[in-house]
């Protein structure tokens, strides 16, 4: 491949470009310069070095255009520019000897019209090194440390973020990964300007692929070129993008895990399973946490009358509302002189209560019944009360029950098996029971979705 480079034509004079193309200006304005002092100084004739130095620009410029016509010819730089880049330089150039043959003779022509090209020129070459200052270093270049008020006039400001807050609905190809080849890869890889032969528009055009083959393998990005290119050192020729910003640690990771895992263009988040390593990019870049969330967080309901909330606190309830977009309550009962026709008088919040806690109470296992089919219940504290396996066995259909404390109550080890069959739960309390620390450690072991904690070891 090396050798082949040196050889490219192409290549080799156009990186001549830079290196040329500031002698010219430099003879320009200096002939400028020289024509105003001596205007100033009211010189009858002007210096014949003045129309010598437009001569040495037009040369000088002319290589300096040869070498860029070619240097534009590798592709590397965005189409869009590159044509008014291009063209102007011609421009320049032919103004240059146009600007020799004037000042020859200089006073065989207006001083105003001597003045317009002088001008003009000076205008030309301001633009042109901007768009070629654009061309190798990206729009941002210029603006990119200035104060912000006029960063953002000059570049405008950053386009809002799709709404990603619907972890699940995105769709991660058109949501993450072509927002990222769209501003970093579309200028040179579209449907009309196809750059070594690829297209990047459509997911189909991309497995087509360029001149080397297919852009990339799904499933395999260690064989997928467009990887390659984009994780190369940056020096190298084959570098992707070859100007403007490279893709962010963030943005790579992103395209790597696409390739990796996402096999349908079409695949949501949501139908995925994700990766481990990616969701900390995911929450990073984008603020999606693809965590599963605890089940009282997606339950849907709408809040309690306030009146059933007064009500249940005159029954000596404590109540408090989880908060935030959740109306779900967190109940308990303080004082010990509960009464069953009290626990009963929660029925209403049925729905609402998620945590509730009668720790230290003189709650009996007859009376749980009340609360046995509180479908959203996923926390109950019932340490220090004098629940027996009989109580468990009570709440045994609790369906989103997660933790369980009985710490400190009557259960035995025949309250295990109900344990271990209730689904959803996920950590129970057996420390100062009449459970054996050797079956409590076994449940732990055997139930990898349950813990049980007995606070010996
Ligand atoms: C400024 C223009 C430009 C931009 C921007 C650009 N490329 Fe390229 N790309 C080229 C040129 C020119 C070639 C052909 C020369 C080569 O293979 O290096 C090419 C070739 C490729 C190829 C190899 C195609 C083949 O089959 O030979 C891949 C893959 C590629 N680019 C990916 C990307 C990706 C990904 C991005 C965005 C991160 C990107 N390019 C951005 C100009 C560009």
């Amino acid at each position: 491949m090396n050798t082949l480079l040196a050889f490219d034509f192409t290549n080799f004079v156009g990186r001549f470009h830079p290196i040329l193309v500031h002698l010219p200006i430099g003879f320009i304005l200096m002939s400028i310069f020289m024509e105003w002092y001596q205007r100033i100084q009211k010189t009858t004739k002007l210096s014949s070095l003045i129309s010598y130095g437009w001569l040495l620009a037009g040369i000088g410029g002319a290589f300096a255009a040869f070498c860029g016509w070619w240097l534009g010819e590798t592709g590397l730089y965005f189409e869009d520019d590159l044509f008014l880049h291009r063209w102007m330089g011609i421009a320049i150039v032919l103004i240059s000897f146009v600007g020799w043959w004037l000042k020859k003779n200089a006073e065989n022509h207006a001083n105003s019209l001597h003045q317009i090209v002088n001008f003009l020129v000076i205008g030309l070459i301001t633009v042109e090194g901007h768009l070629g200052g654009n061309l190798t270093h990206g729009e941002a270049y210029l603006f990119e440390y200035a104060p912000e008020s006029i960063r953002d006039m000059m570049l405008g400001e950053k386009e809002a973020m799709t709404d990603l807050s619907k972890a699940d609905s995105v769709v991660v190809y058109n949501d993450l990964v072509k927002p990222i080849f769209e501003q970093k890869c579309f200028a040179c890889h579209n449907n009309e300007v196809t750059r070594g032969g690829l297209n990047m528009a459509a997911i189909d055009s991309m497995l087509v692929g360029g001149d080397g083959g297919p852009a990339y393998t799904p499933s395999n990005v260690s064989e997928s070129e467009l990887f390659r290119r984009i994780t190369l050192p940056q020096k190298n020729i084959k570098f992707m993008p070859p100007v403007g910003d490279p893709l962010t640690y963030d943005e790579i990771k992103i395209v790597e895990w696409w390739i990796e895992q996402v096999a349908s263009p079409d695949s949501k988040i949501g139908d995925i399973e994700v990766a481990e390593s990616i969701k900390p990019t995911l929450l990073r870049k984008y603020g999606l946490d693809t965590n599963p969330k605890p089940y009282y967080e997606t339950v849907n309901i709408a809040p309690l009358d306030s009146v059933q909330i007064t009500a249940l606190e005159q029954n000596g309830f404590t109540v408090n509302v989880l908060g935030g977009e959740n109306p779900l309550l967190d109940v308990k009962f303080s004082g010990k002189a509960l009464t069953e026709e009290q626990l009963k008088s929660l029925a209403p919040a049925a729905a609402h209560i998620t945590w509730l806690s009668l720790a230290r109470t003189n709650v009996k296992d007859e009376w749980l019944s009340a609360i046995a089919s509180f479908e959203n219940l996923t926390r109950l504290q019932l340490e220090k009360t004098a629940i027996t396996d009989q109580g468990v066995e009570t709440l045994s259909g609790l369906k989103h029950l997660e933790v369980l404390n009985l710490y400190g109550t009557q259960v035995t080890d025949s309250c295990l098996p109900t344990l271990q069959k209730m689904e959803g739960l996920k950590r129970v309390y057996l420390w100062k029971t009449k459970v054996s620390t050797a079956n409590a450690k076994s449940l732990d072991e055997n139930e990898k979705k349950l813990a049980v904690i007995t606070g010996q070891g």
